[in-house]
């Protein structure tokens, strides 16, 4: 009986344990330990990204959002029902982190992201009028994306410390061509949408630097959510020795 309920005990630790640290991950890092801290980040990244189901915290691919608003002075575009899939392919490298804990940045290098939704549009994109409303569909090579976060650390239920990100701020850029394809265009006049067409994939590092930060807004929020959501689950000691 009593062996029984040990037992029981030992392999719900152990099964709590084992699916909060992802699969592969060792020993904590040193703070200043840069590489295994980068090493780590990328063993928890897709980890993190496909969800954990025991913490309650959804996958993050695919994303979906359901409304994303972009009113930037020329241009006013609202991107409804929306579905992102690729992030855990992306990449972590040169993160850092200092001793205080209290900023974090990185790079995220994402290989290849799909964005498919309904989008409404109006306003000048670049330099051509451009307006309309139905499906689109976006498609990026590689995508590189700076985070510069602040953080905080708390104390948790049982006296461990805990850190949070208080906020975030992004530099992104697409590194690789963007395709895209939004149906019915100017009511679906071929004309004018070809020539919207051909302009936004010739001209997709300018197009990216116009429409593409309220969408990264908003799909960052939702990372940083689940990440603040794992960490407040798993004790900074479980990961790192300061
Ligand atoms: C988004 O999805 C919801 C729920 O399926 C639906 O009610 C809504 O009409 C959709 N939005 C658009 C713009 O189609």
């Amino acid at each position: 009986m009593f062996i029984t309920l040990f037992f029981t005990i030992f392999c719900l630790s152990t099964g709590i344990l084992s699916s909060s640290l992802p699969p592969g991950f060792t020993l904590p890092c040193d703070i200043s330990d840069e590489s295994c801290i980068n090493k780590f980040a990328n063993i928890l990244l897709p980890h993190l990204f496909t969800g954990i189901q025991d913490l309650e915290i959804p996958s993050v691919d695919p994303l979906y959002i359901d409304k994303v608003i972009g009113d930037i002075s020329i241009l006013k575009y609202t991107f409804y029902n929306s579905t992102i899939v690729g992030f855990k392919k992306c990449k972590v490298s040169n993160l850092k982190l200092d001793k205080e804990f209290t900023k974090l940045s990185y790079d995220l290098i994402c290989p290849h992201l799909i964005m498919t939704g309904i989008y409404d549009i109006t306003g000048r994109l670049v330099l051509l009028p451009v307006e309309g409303n139905g499906d689109f569909k976006m498609t990026s090579g590689k995508y590189f994306i700076h985070v510069e976060s602040e953080l905080k650390t708390t104390k948790g239920k049982t006296d461990k410390i805990h850190a949070h990100i208080k906020n975030f701020k992004l530099k992104c850029e697409p590194q690789e061509p963007l395709y895209f394809d939004f149906k019915n265009l100017f009511n679906g006049q071929k004309d004018l949408s070809d020539t919207v067409h051909k302009f936004a994939n010739e001209n997709w590092q300018e197009v990216a630097n116009q429409v593409q930060d309220p969408l990264f807004y908003a799909i960052m929020k939702r990372i940083v959510t689940i990440s603040n959501k794992y960490l407040k689950h798993v004790p900074l000691e479980d990961i790192l020795r300061m």
